[in-house]
């Protein structure tokens, strides 16, 4: 009886709706070797009444020599604006919905017209790729529409952002990490079990950085509720074909341009986030993955890099290299660190960014970083405090990282506390010179000391690094950034 009843119900179906249930197309594809890194469009056509649209993407040699990315755009165009996800190489199919959609896509209205999906061609075997799309889609009546859910980007909501000396209560020097991805990109970390984490680690703020999608960032207010101590700060990692960088400090639904692989696009693309009050961060600029490392000719129009990336190395080494020539050169870059953790067992926190900042709000660590206010160590529990005293017209006067003085012409002191450094450590002090002076770290036995020296006199910037002196280790535990002398 139940049988037949059904039955009748799914016959009849096709008759009572006027729309198919679901409507399929197979487009297909040829990509040459030559068009690796460039992108390759393949449209289609959405018809009105449409509410899903599934895409599922095979191609030839797949992990074996080929590696084609994956994206779609809507009926908008090409332009950035239009672009409805990206999730690279990590998924073959996705699916979106008015209320719903695959993680890295953004949910919302599916009007009709010509839609892209994007392609991105990054590794190719002689003979190209072959690729097919299956495209479907579905016309089920919507009773849900998506609305964007942003975390607060404010904790101290009786400042507008950037609190003065007295609202100030938990700001002062925060603790963070500015790259972190989930599985809204290619990440096997749910955004909570990041955000658990991340207070696990005692830290006061983590930037969520999804390759090329906002559709993370739309959607944090849901998660905020689990800590509320937690600044979740938005931010994209613009993954390119010459090199990665953090947008950092975004608007919700704010997207930024990663479709090129020329320095013009990317000056522009960074312009556009310093516009709307963003930070620019190169990221692992020495990294050994086709791409990953800088190939972009412009060291300038981004304010940080990114010298530490996950545990230390020895590319992070050369980028230590790379950012001290930009400070002999008088350029003021602020070094950061970011754990770029994914899946386990890789943590946020390792290493840790310290941001002296206005408040708890993302405005003020975007303006900490800025100003150089930063220092970073390699995880939970490390503390640098590294002071200059200098005479001035009013007495003696102390300044900290970031800040820039007046030089004296008798000289200075710098003084160096650290905080749970274990182990046997040295201080190195560096100049546009180099390594000026190292001294061991007399420790308490808790890890914590203190070094005081002289600022060698006609010194333009000095900053300090922490560094394992056990055995034949000599990686870096911490290092600030500069305290200027004019
Ligand atoms: C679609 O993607 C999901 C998640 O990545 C995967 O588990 C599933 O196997 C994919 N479907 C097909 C048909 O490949
Ligand atoms: C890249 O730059 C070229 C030349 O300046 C411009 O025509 C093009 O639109 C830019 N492309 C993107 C994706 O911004
Ligand atoms: C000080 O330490 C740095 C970093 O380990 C090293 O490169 C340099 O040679 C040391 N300088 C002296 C004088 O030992
Ligand atoms: C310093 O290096 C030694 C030898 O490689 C290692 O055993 C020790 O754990 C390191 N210390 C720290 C604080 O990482």
């Amino acid at each position: 009886m139940l049988l037949s009843t059904i039955c009748t119900l799914s016959l009849l179906a096709p008759l009572i709706s006027a729309q198919p249930t679901t409507l399929r197309k197979t487009l297909t594809g040829h990509i040459d070797p030559s068009q690796v890194f460039t992108f390759v469009y393949a449209p289609f056509e959405v018809p009105p009444s449409t509410t899903s649209i599934t895409v599922l993407q095979t191609y030839s040699h797949k992990n074996n020599g080929n590696a084609l990315d994956l994206g779609l755009f809507d009926q908008r165009g090409l332009s950035l604006s239009a672009s409805r996800g990206w999730s690279g190489g990590f998924r073959n199919n996705f699916t979106i919905t008015p209320s719903w959609a695959t993680p890295g896509y953004n949910p919302g209205a599916i009007e009709p017209g010509t839609w892209n999906v994007v392609l991105g061609p990054y590794t190719s075997v002689p003979e190209g790729i072959d690729w097919q799309l299956e495209i479907e889609m579905g016309f089920d009546p919507v009773h849900e529409y998506f609305a964007l859910d942003p975390a607060s980007v404010n904790l101290d909501p009786l400042c507008n952002g950037l609190c003065t000396e007295d609202e100030q209560r938990q700001g002062s020097w925060l603790r963070g990490d500015f790259h972190i991805h989930t599985i809204y990109s290619d990440g096997r970390y749910t955004p909570q079990e990041q955000i658990d984490i991340a207070v696990r680690q005692g830290l006061d703020f983590i930037f969520f950085s999804d390759h090329n999608t906002d559709s993370s960032n739309n959607v944090m207010g849901t998660f905020q509720a689990l800590a509320p101590d937690l600044l979740i700060g938005r931010g994209i990692e613009v993954t390119t074909r010459a090199g990665h960088w953090q947008a950092l400090g975004l608007d919700p639904d704010q997207l930024v341009e990663w479709r090129y692989k020329d320095t013009e696009n990317y000056t522009a693309a960074a312009k556009d986030v310093h516009r709307r009050g963003g930070l620019v961060s190169i990221n692992h600029p020495f990294a050994a993955c086709s791409a990953c490392n800088w190939v972009f000719d412009d060291w300038t129009a981004n304010d940080a890099i990114e010298v530490w990336n996950a545990e230390w190395d020895s590319t992070d080494a050369a980028a230590v290299g790379k950012w001290q020539d930009l400070l002999v050169d008088g350029k003021y870059t602020t070094a950061i660190g970011g754990s770029d953790s994914h899946s386990p067992p890789a943590l946020n926190g390792i290493p840790t960014t310290v941001v002296r900042s206005r408040g708890r709000s993302q405005a003020a660590v975007v303006e900490g970083v800025k100003a150089g206010g930063a220092y970073i160590v390699r995880g939970p529990g490390m503390e640098i405090e590294f002071r200059v005293r200098l005479p001035s017209l009013l007495g003696l006067r102390t300044v900290e990282i970031g800040d820039k003085v007046k030089a004296s012409p008798v000289g200075a002191v710098a003084v160096v506390r650290a905080k749970g450094f274990e182990g046997r450590t040295k201080i190195c002090f560096v100049t546009e010179r180099g390594y000026v002076y190292n001294s061991t770290l007399r420790n308490d036995g808790d890890g914590n000391g203190e070094v005081k020296r002289f600022v060698p006199v006609s010194s333009r910037f000095l900053r300090v690094e922490v560094r394992n002196a056990t055995g034949d280790g000599d990686e870096v535990l911490g290092l600030t950034n500069p305290v200027w002398f004019l």
